[in-house]
């Protein structure tokens, strides 16, 4: 991009605030407000080799996964500032164990939203330097506004989200979102702070030529997706793939919504589930995927209707161009069952 663009994410937020029949500002305050706590991951994720913030805590999060210091941090950062701006009544996060309730404040009862959120993802890469991230997805209450939140008001289905996003903390730091009118990205300029819209209307291509799959796990892997890396790997006319993977979600689609692919992180023998969270990681990635022209499934069934029963749910997840994630699907369908 040669020519400076001069919309801010905060100028942006105002302006499609008027999208909303009857807005009342509140989406617009949250969103302000996981704006401001990206800036603070972002300045502790820079200087995390010279301030004592690498490494491991020492205990595990529910999910049996060892927690990194920035995982806490950032986890303690979006807490805060989502619970003190008074803009949600509750928040599931992936690091704890049960959803909380935000009753510090006079007016957090009345809020409609509720937040769930990877505070870091990807957090295996801090300590060597590589591009981490922060996944979000917002939903209205479904009980009654001024009582306490509900585990109800969290297992929602994927469609029901009324915003979800990320901010990728990479060579520079982004934050990509949508509110159900198209995807769009934002670029921070780290000498003003402030985010400038760099990414206007960001579309998957309908196929691409990239596929991301932590193939290490090979063995492991359903026959459908043996069947569809061999698919990629084939040579043909635009064959074979580029392999890329990151081991950070958000590093990954990210990189996918830009140049064409597909990421995938199935079931395995070990985990029949998969790894990827549902509500926090796969359900506002499809969101951002479908907003962008792409699709989103768990080999057989649309990601954003899949009915979830627990908090920490483990979906299968194949994200990406159209036809490329439509392709893998065809292959699942035909594939014997896993042996
Ligand atoms: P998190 O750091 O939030 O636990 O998420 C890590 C996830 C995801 O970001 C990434 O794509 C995947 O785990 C990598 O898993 P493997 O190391 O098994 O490939
Ligand atoms: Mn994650
Ligand atoms: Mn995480």
């Amino acid at each position: 991009m040669s020519e400076q663009s001069f919309q801010t994410l905060g100028e942006f937020i105002i302006d499609k605030q008027e999208d909303f029949l009857y807005s009342t500002g509140e989406l617009s305050r949250l969103l302000s407000a996981i704006r401001l706590a990206s800036k603070v991951v972002n300045r502790q994720v820079n200087k995390a080799g010279i301030a004592d913030i690498i490494g491991k805590v020492g205990n595990q999060n529910i999910q049996g996964e060892e927690q990194q210091k920035l995982d806490v941090l950032a986890n303690e950062i979006f807490i805060e500032a989502l619970s003190q701006r008074e803009v949600v009544c509750g928040i599931a996060s992936e690091e704890n164990d049960d959803f909380i309730e935000i009753n510090t404040h006079s007016n957090a009862h009345l809020s409609k939203y509720v937040v769930l959120i990877d505070p870091l993802d990807g957090s295996s890469n801090i300590d060597v330097n590589v591009s981490v991230g922060t996944i979000f997805s917002i939903y209205r209450r479904v009980s009654e506004p001024g009582t306490p939140v509900v585990l109800e008001d969290f297992l929602q289905k994927g469609v029901n989200q009324i915003a979800a996003g990320y901010v990728v903390y990479g060579s520079s730091t982004m934050i990509v979102y949508t509110t159900g009118n198209g995807v769009n990205g934002f670029t921070l300029d780290p000498s003003l702070g402030t985010y400038y819209l760099s990414h206007p209307n960001m579309q998957f291509s309908r196929t691409g030529n990239i596929y991301s799959i932590n193939e290490g796990n090979y063995v492991h892997f359903p026959q459908g997706v043996k069947d569809y890396i061999k698919f990629c790997q084939k040579e043909e006319e635009d064959r074979p793939y580029t392999s890329r993977y990151i081991g950070s979600l958000v590093s990954d689609f990210h990189r996918n919504m830009i140049k064409g692919g597909i990421y995938i992180y199935p079931s395995t023998s070990q985990s029949p589930t998969g790894k990827l969270r549902l509500l926090y990681e796969c359900n506002p990635m499809a969101f951002l995927a479908e907003q962008a022209g792409g699709k989103c499934t768990d080999g057989f069934q649309r990601i954003m209707e899949i009915e979830p029963t627990e908090l920490h749910q483990r979906v299968p997840f194949f994200c990406g161009s159209y036809d490329m994630v439509e392709k893998a699907e065809e292959f699942m369908k035909n594939a014997h069952p896993q042996s």
